[in-house]
């Protein structure tokens, strides 16, 4: 892992791993992980909507676990991991995942796309052959205002039976 210092300046120091590489950033305790990530780190594939925990675009994995980083103090993750959507995809083409969501066209605009992803990505690796219900339940609390959603759920469905 590298050891990349993003900027001094008197604030707080945290020092998180991100998608394997381990970052020291500098922050006000008032500012939210989603802003660090997008602004300090240009991690913006996280996206953020509501900023009160409502729809899910911010959602990031923290030590493999679901969040909204719109919900957390970027000082609450020191010596924390975190992923965000550009640490699951890979450097050339897409994830099974993303190419299951591309295949059935389970995004439009693709504002709440790194979100689900992720959620995807946590969902299968506890459930690797999910039922609709159970997937219905995992992406109950993400937001799309495009899909309907149905495609969505073929999406992890295609990719699950796929899989196995
Ligand atoms: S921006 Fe975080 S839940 Fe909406
Ligand atoms: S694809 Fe547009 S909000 Fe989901």
């Amino acid at each position: 892992m590298s050891d990349a210092v993003i900027s001094a300046s008197g604030r707080t120091p945290v020092r998180m791993e991100v998608n394997g590489v381990a970052e020291t950033v500098y922050v006000e305790p008032r500012w939210l992980l989603s802003d660090v990530l997008r602004h300090q780190l240009g991690l913006t594939g996280t996206h953020v909507g509501c900023e009160q925990g409502v729809c899910g675009v911010c959602t990031v994995l923290l030590d493999g676990v679901l969040v909204r980083s719109c919900l957390l103090f970027a000082v609450q993750v020191d010596g924390h991991r975190v992923t965000t959507i550009e640490g699951v995809t890979p450097d050339e083409g897409l994830s099974p995942i993303q190419a299951s969501f591309q295949r059935h066209h389970g995004l439009q605009c693709g504002f709440c796309t790194p979100a689900m992803v992720l959620t995807a990505e946590a969902l299968l690796r506890t459930h690797p052959n999910p039922s609709e219900a159970d997937i219905r339940d995992a992406f109950s609390g993400n937001i799309c205002r495009c899909t309907g959603y149905q495609f969505i759920v073929d999406a992890i469905r295609g990719c699950s039976e796929e899989e196995r």
